[in-house]
């Protein structure tokens, strides 16, 4: 099959792309497996993903791998997940520093189980010289979570007086964000059909792009990430403006 990459613009690369993982529980279910067999492979399209986005020079990519509402997911399939992730982190460590990808996590991290917190961070911190790209695993995450808990520090803040509650605005809040740093997703994917998003970035998805691709997760390959790339680079974004107005600038 010939890849779409020869249609994508290398200087029109979002910096940016957040994925929201769905699907692995159908992608099993079609091979009468159990539910984590689809999660288990769902990490060759993590790798791969990953590989092709660091290969394209798309700076950061975030991956939602576990929400706040997962927890409510059978015991025995939280608990293989969570095991995933510290074999995944643990495994990948090495080509990610070949590949000069630093790992980082955004999500409520205290709350995972000490042995899931204690492979990520060694894995963060034995990344964090990497510069190449910046992989982002959300884990533990909500988007309502991070909201509330940036409108809690801003109130104690103005409580004891360190903060003025006219200073506060867009930036000084996205400041306090877990993304802070990260530029916005220009682009986010999801798989599986579903068109919806979950409550991953709500904040920081205010622009972006959306693509909805029936492809089940274990299922997605670099083709598909590279033609999510071409179908965001032929949409026009206005940002509020006129077709006209963008076109001049
Ligand atoms: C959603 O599919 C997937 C998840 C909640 C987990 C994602 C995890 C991985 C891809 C494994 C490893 C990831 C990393 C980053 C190491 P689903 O279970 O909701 O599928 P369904 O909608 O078909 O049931």
């Amino acid at each position: 099959m010939e890849l779409p990459f020869q249609h994508i613009d290398k200087d029109g690369l979002p910096k940016h792309i957040a994925i929201i993982m769905d699907g692995n529980g159908r992608w099993a279910k079609q091979q009468s497996k159990p539910r984590v067999f689809g999660h288990k492979n769902g990490v060759r399209a993590v790798r791969d993903v990953t590989e092709a986005a660091a290969e394209l020079g798309i700076e950061y990519l975030t991956l939602y791998a576990f929400s706040k509402e997962n927890w409510k997911r059978p015991q025995v399939e939280v608990d293989t997940l969570m095991k995933l992730f510290i074999t995944t982190v643990s495994k990948e460590l090495k080509t990610l520093n070949e590949n000069n990808i630093r790992l980082e996590a955004i999500g409520d991290l205290d709350a995972l189980p000490d042995d899931t917190l204690h492979a990520l961070t060694y894995a963060i911190e034995n990344t964090a010289h990497n510069d190449h790209m910046t992989l982002v695993l959300a884990l533990n995450y909500s988007a309502r979570w991070e909201i509330v808990e940036t409108a809690k520090q801003l109130a104690g803040q103005v409580a004891d007086g360190t903060s003025d509650v006219r200073d506060i605005d867009e930036e000084l809040f996205e400041s306090h964000l877990t993304t802070c740093g990260y530029p916005d997703p220009e682009l986010l994917i999801r798989t599986s059909g579903e068109s919806r998003v979950s409550n991953f970035l709500l904040w920081q998805i205010s622009y972006s792009e959306l693509i909805f691709t029936s492809t089940l997760w274990p299922d997605f390959t670099k083709a598909d990430l590279y033609r999510a790339i071409a179908e965001y680079q032929r949409r026009e974004r206005r940002f509020g403006m006129t077709s006209e107005q963008v076109t001049k600038s």
